[in-house]
């Protein structure tokens, strides 16, 4: 059985995790932190039923009574690095949803992990249809050499562009220096009207609307052709696949890793 502890346990990903994990035969839930709701259990808010396991506030106290093998984690950009580095300092295992991290933070993560020897699994995205999108939109990288991203989430999501945008440019970016070939000279009359530019030029438009749960498009253009793809996550069941993957992955290996495409 691998033991799991669920660190933001009553949000919209958390409830759907403790639920994934609870239903898994080789899994049991240990522990389940939150700044809300403590000491109620962590199964009412998803499963309408008690499980045994009280929500907690302090993340170091609730891993050493608990001793989890792997910390799941869906809290908040804020906190997320301060999470990890407490995680691998205390040598748990970690698959982070959580988005927000910089570049720094995960290059410092990455280190970290590999000096304490302990597993770290950042994914932007665990929906695996979103990361095939992302592992499609590199191959198709090579062929084509304009392309611009519309990330389409709803309106409560506090960080932008998306985690998985970005991680969608960089993967991107390894096929093609320059997205912007051939196009002219260009003045905002608005700004922002184009976007943001990101890695190798690649422009990413961030919408915001109630109603979307995380859509995304990657447009693809060249001479006579337009290529567009496209993932709409319809619920958030969507991620529990790619979280359990990763669960699995983690359990088995010592190593540090940044997207679920390395995995799948
Ligand atoms: N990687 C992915 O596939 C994926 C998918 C969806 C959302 N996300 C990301 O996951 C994160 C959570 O999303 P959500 O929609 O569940 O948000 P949410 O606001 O519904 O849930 C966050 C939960 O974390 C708790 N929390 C906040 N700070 C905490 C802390 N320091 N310690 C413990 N608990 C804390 C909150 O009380 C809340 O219950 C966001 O960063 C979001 O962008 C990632």
């Amino acid at each position: 059985m691998i033991k799991i502890g669920v660190a933001g346990a009553l949000g919209k990903m958390g409830k759907e995790v403790v639920r994934a994990v609870y239903n898994a035969d080789d899994m049991e839930l240990v522990m389940a932190v939150d700044i809300s709701g403590v000491g109620t259990d962590a199964g009412l808010a998803s499963l309408s039923k008690n499980t045994g396991v009280l929500i907690e506030s302090d993340i170091e106290t609730a891993i050493s009574s608990k001793k989890p093998d792997i910390i799941v984690d869906f809290t908040q950009p804020k906190d997320i690095y301060s999470h990890v580095c407490t995680y691998i300092k205390n040598g748990v295992k970690s698959v982070i949803g959580t988005t927000g991290l910089k570049d720094e933070e995960i290059e410092n993560i990455k280190k970290l992990s590999k000096e304490n020897n302990t597993a770290c699994l950042i994914a932007p995205n665990f929906s695996t249809g979103a990361v095939l999108l992302m592992m499609f939109a590199k191959q198709a990288s090579k062929y084509f050499k304009n392309a611009e991203i519309i990330e389409l989430h709803h309106n409560q999501k506090k960080d932008a562009p998306s985690g998985t945008a970005i991680k969608t440019a960089q993967m991107m970016a390894e096929e093609n220096p320059d997205f912007m070939y051939g196009n002219c000279p260009e003045t905002e009359l608005i700004q922002g009207a184009r976007g943001a530019k990101s890695y190798s030029n690649i422009h990413i438009h961030s919408v915001r609307m109630p109603g979307y749960i995380a859509s995304q498009e990657v447009i693809f253009g060249a001479s006579g052709q337009i290529f567009k793809m496209a993932h709409h996550s319809m619920d958030r069941t969507c991620y529990m696949d790619g979280v359990l993957l990763a669960i699995r992955y983690v359990f088995d290996n010592n190593e540090f890793i940044y997207g679920l495409d390395n995995i799948m």
